[in-house]
Order: C-alpha cells, then sequence, then structure tokens
C-alpha cells in the first residue's frame, strides 16, 4: 500500500540548528492513515501537517487508548540520513498495541512510509553535532463514544521534530531521586507498553524530584518497593565489580532499544552482563563496600545518562568520582558513533534512508 502525497503550498522557514530544543518545532509533512473494522488500516497519506480535528466525545481523549513510538533520523557527514533500529520501534509499537487492543498494523510497510516522509522532509534533518530528527509515530483511537471499550476506529500518524544536542554543555551525570511513595507501573499492568497513561503516571513522583533540586525519579517495582525498573523514563544499568547488571524485563519495564543494544554492544566487547533483579538494597551496599562503579540510564533521547547522586530516604550517596564512567563512556562513543554513521555498525542496525 503505498501512500498517497500532497505537498505543502507554503514551506515553513527552518530553524538555527545551534538554538534547537526538543518537541517544539515540526516539519511540513506527516504521514496519517486510519482503520476502520471493515476497511483494516487504510488511505495511508503524506500530506501537510496539520491539526486532527476530533469530536469531544473522541474516545482517546477519555480513555487514554493509544500507543506511540520515539526514534531518531541522523543526518551523516556524507550529506545522507538514516535511522538506527528503526524496525524494532514499530514491532514494539505493535507490542504495545496489543496491550491496549489496537489493531497490529503492517511494520514494513510503516517503515517504507517513514522513509518516504523523511526523503521529502531531508532538509529538516539538523546536520549540527548531536543534533537530529526526532520522529513520534503514535496511534489514538477515534470512535466518537463516551462507553468504556475498544475503539472500532483508530488513526495512525507520524510527525517529525528537529531536536538539539542532548548535552549542548557536555556529557554530565545527573541526581536522582528514589521514591517509594509511587510507582509507575504494576505487575500485570501496561508498564511495558509505550503508552500514554504510564506518563501522565510520572508526573506527579517527576515534579516532587524537581522540588527537591533531583533530575530523574528511580522508580521501585509496584509490588514489594524493593526492586529497580527504571529512572525517569530511561532503562538503567550498575556496574558492579565490573560486571552489568540491568533488571530484568518484567512486563512492568518498558523494553528500550537503547537497553537492548547495551547489553548487546558490552556482551560482544566480552563484558559481563546480566539481566536479573536488582534491589535498591544492594544498590546501597555495593556503594559501601566499593563494589559499584557506576550508574547509568538508557533512551534514545540522552543515549546514555549518567548517575552521579543517588537519594534513597535520608541516604544520599555520591556514583563515581564526579564524571562520567569509562563504561557509560565508551557506550555512549560507540552508540553514538554507529548512528551517525561515524563508525562501523558491526551490528547491522543502520537503515539508510536517503
Ligand atoms: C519509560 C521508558 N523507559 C525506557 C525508555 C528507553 O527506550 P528506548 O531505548 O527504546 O528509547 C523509554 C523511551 O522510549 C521510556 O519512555
Amino acid at each position: 500500500m503505498q501512500p498517497t502525497i500532497t505537498r505543502a503550498e507554503t514551506l515553513k522557514p527552518k530553524p538555527d540548528q545551534t538554538k534547537l530544543g526538543f518537541g517544539t518545532i515540526f516539519t511540513d509533512h506527516m504521514f496519517n492513515m486510519d482503520y476502520s473494522i471493515e476497511k483494516g488500516w487504510h488511505s495511508p497519506r503524506i500530506e501537510p501537517y496539520a491539526p486532527i480535528s476530533m469530536d469531544p466525545s473522541t474516545m482517546v481523549l477519555h480513555y487514554g487508548q493509544a500507543v506511540f513510538e520515539g526514534l531518531k533520523a541522523y543526518a551523516t557527514e556524507s550529506g545522507g540520513v538514516q535511522l538506527f533500529r528503526p524496525g524494532d520501534n514499530f514491532k514494539r509499537m505493535n507490542r504495545s498495541g496489543k496491550q491496549l487492543c489496537i489493531p497490529a498494523f503492517g511494520e514494513g510497510a510503516a517503515l517504507d512510509a517513514l522513509k518516504q516522509l523523511l526523503a521529502l522532509e531531508k532538509a529538516w534533518v539538523p546536520r549540527a553535532p548531536g543534533t537530529s530528527l526526532y520522529i513520534r509515530p503514535t496511534i489514538v483511537a477515534t470512535d466518537p463514544f463516551l462507553g468504556v471499550r475498544a475503539s472500532f476506529t483508530y488513526r495512525f500518524f507520524i510527525i517529525l521534530s528537529p531536536v538539539g544536542a542532548y548535552y549542548p554543555e557536555g556529557f554530565n551525570p545527573v541526581k536522582i531521586w528514589v521514591t517509594k511513595e509511587h510507582v509507575r507501573a504494576v505487575r500485570g499492568g501496561v508498564g511495558e507498553a509505550k503508552t500514554p497513561g504510564n506518563y501522565a503516571a510520572s508526573l506527579l513522583a517527576g515534579e516532587k524530584a524537581h522540588a527537591e533540586g533531583y533530575t530523574q525519579v528511580l522508580w521501585l517495582d509496584g509490588v514489594e518497593q524493593k526492586f529497580i525498573e527504571e529512572v525517569g523514563a530511561m532503562n538503567i544499568f550498575f556496574v558492579v565489580d565490573n560486571e552489568i547488571i540491568t533488571p530484568e524485563l518484567n512486563g512492568s519495564i518498558l523494553p528500550g532499544i537503547t537497553r537492548d543494544s547495551v547489553i548487546k554492544l558490552a556482551k560482544n566487547w566480552g563484558m559481563k552482563v546480566s539481566e536479573r533483579k536488582i534491589s535498591i538494597d544492594e544498590v546501597m551496599a555495593g556503594r559501601s563496600s566499593g563494589k559499584l562503579t557506576e550508574i547509568f540510564g538508557s533512551g534514545t533521547a540522552a543515549v546514555i545518562s549518567p548517575v552521579g547522586e543517588l537519594k534513597y530516604g535520608d541516604d544520599l550517596i555520591s556514583v563515581g568520582d564526579g564524571g562520567v564512567g569509562p563504561v557509560a563512556q565508551r557506550l555512549f562513543d560507540a552508540i553514538q558513533g554507529i548512528q551517525y554513521g561515524q563508525t562501523e555498525d558491526p551490528m547491522g542496525w543502520i537503515e539508510p534512508v536517503c
């Protein structure tokens, strides 16, 4: 199913690439496609970026039946544009959709449509160091209906936003706050799905962390509040005695594509990597014994986000020597190098676009 293309009559001015923030500027075109029970996914189209008009009773506005993704297109030094593991994003989107009773779409067709959209918007992919074009595929329930059930109709759209470097002032460790008062997700819930409710549920704890002077919340499990799950909207890693440990995927953790890339690269380098339960008590004890040397988050936005300080109740621990640890630095350089086409791609993760 080839998307039809309707070009915008006037194009927006391009932003100053040295002053890009995150998620405020959108390109000239977007991809849209609709779903109905009779037609399945149909009418794929690339058209001018425009508001979506909705009846106030539209189901997504009331019950949050929606899924989304986040990935980036990178400009290479040779003038090309490329994606990093985009097939995994569309796979995860369908997995998220299954949990939200959203009908599956064709992943290959979605990737082809994204590539066509990117080819049309190539001039929007920023080329300044560390910048990229953020890609937000989304599906929302569109029935105008106020009862609680799965919608019969949906809209799938992809929008694009040029974004600045995550670390414009350099790659620095952040301070995180462990909350026992709030949980992000629970066993049997939708924590492993990329769905809006999980993010809405994280806001209050995030605001409390900011008020205390911390950048991110460290989430503990929703049953015993003992085992570590994620940090902010990132997966989390610990380096203990030269071993990399990350919480095992348990249904309430988002299976990050950067997380998977970290695990595969580190194993490829011959490092010991364990996916297992790790408790906050084990982390605190690891700091006391000196065996815990690094903590870092992983995600599309930051790639790697080193943690310099962690507050748990009345205990405050510092991790490392205030700078970026060697494992975090090596992973950051390796993944970013692959994404921007500056280094070899030993895993075949790059998808050239145009
Ligand atoms: C809750 C949450 N955890 C982890 C991640 C990291 O996932 P990825 O590496 O695929 O960006 C994200 C970002 O997508 C997220 O929103």
